[in-house]
């Protein structure tokens, strides 16, 4: 099916895109709809013949008039040298690079005390080390004497990240990331955003997560304003409002695209316990007892 987006066709004609984790879930969206809008898109991730897949079924659905090329290149992000090596592929294939979308990202489910330091540096290794290492190769071989526009996608990170201390810590790092960028980077016309979706399902996420992720995304749906799950088409556009000219005086900003999630609900639970201290004594706690009691 081809891409339908909300932005005019031809929008982003002769742009030049690199997306990270952009064969699967919302980084593939992301591609599509840049794709559709005209711009050439890089796609970048660890898995090649997933990403080579990915990139023969998104070439596609280009129309033949379009302008656009999607291209593959692996690359590990947490490697500067091969992050380095996906800056240079692309300036060779394109002379240009416009946007950079930092998609590629990845964690596991685990209470805190059980992570290991193999997992934590990998989690805090993708998602912050990698997407410093993008930002700092797009900016210093182009965007630095170009311009350009950055845009980050993080999480709904806004009540911490229960169950996922190490990427609830790494995107909360890239937020702040995307603040110090925009500020030092300004005096090169280089904007940075950053998009923090709610819970979105798409078929690579159910695959990943299997029985817990299934498990969460069935309790999360109720848990959400919308009364449903969002999906990656829901966060592109947003990714490519803020990538394009009606974004010109935004900069430093994470868009949440959530209904409102981060606002009103956490999927974590804190079980019944009295692990606390009591309150002080007095006609305050004795107001509350009985007001408990009454319930009762
Ligand atoms: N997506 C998830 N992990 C990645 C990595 N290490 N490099 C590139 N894309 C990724």
């Amino acid at each position: 099916m081809a891409v339908r987006s909300v932005f005019r066709e031809g929008l982003f004609n002769q742009k030049v895109a690199i997306v990270t984790g952009g064969g699967t879930g919302i980084g593939r969206s992301i591609a599509a709809e840049l794709l559709s809008l005209g711009c050439s898109v890089i796609i970048a991730s660890r898995n090649k013949e997933r990403l080579t897949r990915a990139s023969e079924e998104l070439s596609v659905k280009i129309p033949a008039s379009s302008p656009a090329k999607v291209t593959p290149v692996q690359c590990n992000i947490r490697n500067e040298e091969e992050v380095k090596g996906l800056i240079d592929t692309t300036l060779r294939l394109h002379n240009k690079v416009d946007f950079l979308v930092n998609n590629g990202g990845g964690q596991f489910y685990s209470p805190a005390e059980f992570i290991k330091a193999k997992g934590w540096n990998a989690v805090i290794d993708t998602n912050l080390t990698g997407t410093f290492y993008c930002c700092k190769e797009v900016y210093n071989a182009w965007m630095k004497q170009n311009g350009g526009a950055i845009v980050n996608i993080i999480a709904d990170i806004f009540k911490g990240f229960p169950g996922m201390l190490h990427t609830g810590a790494a995107r909360a790092g890239v937020e702040n990331m995307t603040k110090t960028l925009a500020i030092e980077w300004a005096a090169s016309g280089v904007r940075v955003n950053a998009v923090a979706p709610g819970t979105i399902v798409s078929k690579t996420a159910v695959e990943n997560y299997k029985d817990l992720g299934t498990a969460i995304f069935k309790k999360a749906a109720h848990l959400i304003p919308a009364k449903r799950l969002g999906v990656p088409e829901e966060v592109s556009p947003a990714v490519c409002f803020l990538l394009s000219p009606a974004a010109s005086f935004i900069s430093g900003a994470t868009l949440r695209i959530d209904a409102g999630q981060s606002l009103y609900s956490a999927l974590f639970e804190i079980p019944d316990h009295n692990a606390w201290q009591t309150p002080p004594e007095g006609e305050n706690m004795d107001t509350f007892l009985k007001m408990m009691n009454k319930d009762q």
